[in-house]
């Protein structure tokens, strides 16, 4: 028997016992005649003690022992004289009688501890050993007490977990598929599922009426923060359902999930429309941790003073920032830096000090009366000793964008966004399309299965860039966590919405006839959503990224530094697969 307790139990109550744990060698301290060691396990950290005047050759042996050195050791659990408040087992030590070297370890590249001095790159390379620090480990349980809460939650609500098959199809109208060449059909490709979505909308066909899966997906797009090239989706589906069960439901379950796991009760969630998003916060998926809405000021600033910027603007734009007229000119200069950085691409910022006596004293000052500056004042509701920050330009969308940002600059350096704070809602009502530039198309702008609002169905015809869809996303914090729609299981309707994508008959038959087919056998009406689980923990574990909830995950480039992946493969593989690689282009 390798341990009869481990290194995160033992208390005041064990003192007395012998006991035996195994684990990792976190450090090694002498002091005087005592030798002391930390020893780690999953479960927490013990103290060692080796005395040199009970046991000398024990003593040189442990301070032979290097940092994550696999030991085990016998000892009698003793109460500590000096206690380690910071840890649970703080009370006790070991005074071991034997040890065993399981297994030396080489210097580790990094320290092993919670405020580890190792690098990013460096802590990638060796996950292994970056994963036996606490905090990264706690975020893995976190994980994995997440997972199993949902499979509760959704078990006892009738959901039946289904696998589907990880070699599918490509599907054009979302991200860029990774792709896998099949040896046994020369030339042909599979693609690896960016979600099971027309599969689960296939099992609700085969009459499974309420599936759900925990399952990888897999999308080739640039990466950030809140994105991995795989991810894990809580994907879920149901019959006979409207929007309304699907929200009630997937409400309930996040309603558990806070209880469960963060004991925390949250309200009904609030419901807002795609429009009001852009419109107040310039987001589909708005922060509404804190209030700063937008105020539109067209009618106040634009044809109302000399100020050309304004008067040439298609949008105007402002927040107010409660208290903060005291910010000096250095530090509006960083702001207005800030807005124009290129990501964010705004010309430029104009601001207004909303003095202790009410007067308003604003960058623009020389273009307007101060008549104007007051019905600025008034509009945005400022107080004395508020700041108000003005963005305009000539593309609506693009400035309520920008405005955005700053508005999530200001609610940081507000304070105002804490981690350990959760504001979820609903945002409901997005438009079926949104316009590509790039194509020179309506795209679809949740994914070609959604259905339209049925209010909106004539407006296919006339105006489909005006036309509504059934679908929902779930936002926390200012992330979507997750999202849906009701979907099209009438065949017509489904070849219009192709048409209307841009797809010849036959394009769609080609691609989606699968679908298409399969709904003229009897398709029940059926919708859902799907959460992506890393963005959901780690917004529970207060992560910045989603990379320190995943064990092995990719970096920005999104390579596997630990396994090397991406890398070339053996020309005989090459041949195998028929395929030739042509990097002169590069
Ligand atoms: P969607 O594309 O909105 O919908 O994805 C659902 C949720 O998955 C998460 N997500 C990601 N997480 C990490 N890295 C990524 N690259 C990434 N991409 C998406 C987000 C998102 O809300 N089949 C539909 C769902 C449905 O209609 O039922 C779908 O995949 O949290």
């Amino acid at each position: 028997m390798y341990r009869t307790k481990t290194c995160g139990e033992l208390r005041l109550a064990n003192v007395g016992e012998s006991v035996t744990l195994s684990g990792w060698v976190q450090r090694t301290r002498k002091m005087g005649g005592m030798t002391f060691a930390d020893l780690r396990d999953r479960y927490g950290i013990t103290q060692l003690v080796f005395d040199e005047s009970k046991d000398e050759a024990l003593c040189e042996r442990a301070n032979r022992m290097g940092r994550e050195w696999v030991v085990q050791v016998t000892g009698e659990v003793s109460e500590r004289q000096s206690k380690n408040r910071n840890l649970p087992t703080g009370d006790v030590e070991i005074i071991v009688s034997e040890l065993n070297v399981l297994n030396e370890s080489i210097t580790p590249p990094f320290t092993i501890e919670e405020q580890s001095d190792g690098g990013d790159d460096l802590r990638m390379k060796y996950r292994y050993l970056d994963l036996r620090r606490p905090n990264v480990r706690r975020n893995l349980e976190l994980r994995h007490k997440f997972a199993f809460e949902v499979r509760r939650y959704l078990d006892e609500q009738g959901f039946m977990e289904i696998e589907t098959p990880v070699l599918v199809n490509s599907t054009p109208e979302g991200a860029r598929d990774f792709v896998v060449p099949s040896r046994m059909n020369p030339g042909q490709f599979y693609a690896l599922p960016q979600s099971p979505q027309t599969l689960k909308q296939l099992l609700m066909v085969a009459g499974m009426d309420r599936y759900f899966q925990i399952v990888k997906c897999f999308r080739d797009e640039d990466l950030r923060a809140d994105r991995q090239p795989e991810f894990t989706q809580i994907d879920c589906e149901m019959s006979f359902v409207e929007q309304e069960d699907i929200l009630q439901t997937f409400e309930g379950m996040s309603r558990h999930l806070f209880k469960a796991i963060l004991g925390i009760d949250i309200p009904t969630l609030p419901r807002m429309t795609w429009a009001d998003a852009m419109k107040y916060y310039g987001s589909d998926k708005p922060d509404t941790r804190f209030d700063m809405k937008f105020v539109e000021l067209m009618d106040v600033l634009k044809g109302t003073g000399e100020f050309s910027v304004f008067n040439e603007a298609e949008y105007i734009g402002g927040i107010c920032c409660e208290g903060q007229a005291v910010y000096t000119r250095k530090q509006l200069d960083q702001l207005t830096d800030f807005v124009r950085r290129p990501q964010i691409g705004a010309k430029g910022l104009v601001y207004a000090r909303v003095g202790e006596d009410g007067s308003v004293k604003s960058s623009v000052d020389k273009f307007y009366s101060p008549e104007v500056l007051d019905n600025l004042k008034e509009a945005m509701n400022a107080k004395p000793g508020d700041l108000i920050l003005i963005i305009s330009g000539p593309d609506t969308l693009k400035a309520r964008k920008q405005l955005c940002e700053l508005r999530l600059e200001m609610g940081s350096r507000m304070g105002l966004r804490p981690k350990d704070k959760f504001s979820c809602l609903w945002v409901i009502d997005f438009p079926m399309y949104e316009w590509s530039d790039e194509e020179q198309r309506l795209m679809a702008m949740h994914h070609p299965f959604t259905s339209p609002k049925p209010e909106d169905i004539p407006l296919l015809d006339t105006d489909p860039a005006s036309v509504r869809a059934n679908a929902y996303d779930m936002v926390i914090n200012g992330v979507e966590v997750g999202g849906g729609s009701i979907r099209i299981h009438d065949a017509k309707l489904q070849q219009k919405i192709f048409e209307i994508l841009g797809f010849t008959p036959e394009q769609a038959q080609q691609k989606f006839g699968f679908l298409m087919n399969a709904f003229k056998y009897g398709a029940p009406p059926h919708g859902g959503l799907a959460y992506g689980l890393d963005r959901f923990v780690s917004l529970f574990a207060g992560l910045d990224s989603i990379r320190d909830c995943i064990a092995f995950p990719k970096n920005n480039s999104g390579r596997d530094v630990m396994l090397d992946a991406p890398g070339p493969i053996d020309q005989s593989q090459l041949d195998e697969l028929k395929l030739k690689v042509d990097l002169s282009e590069e």
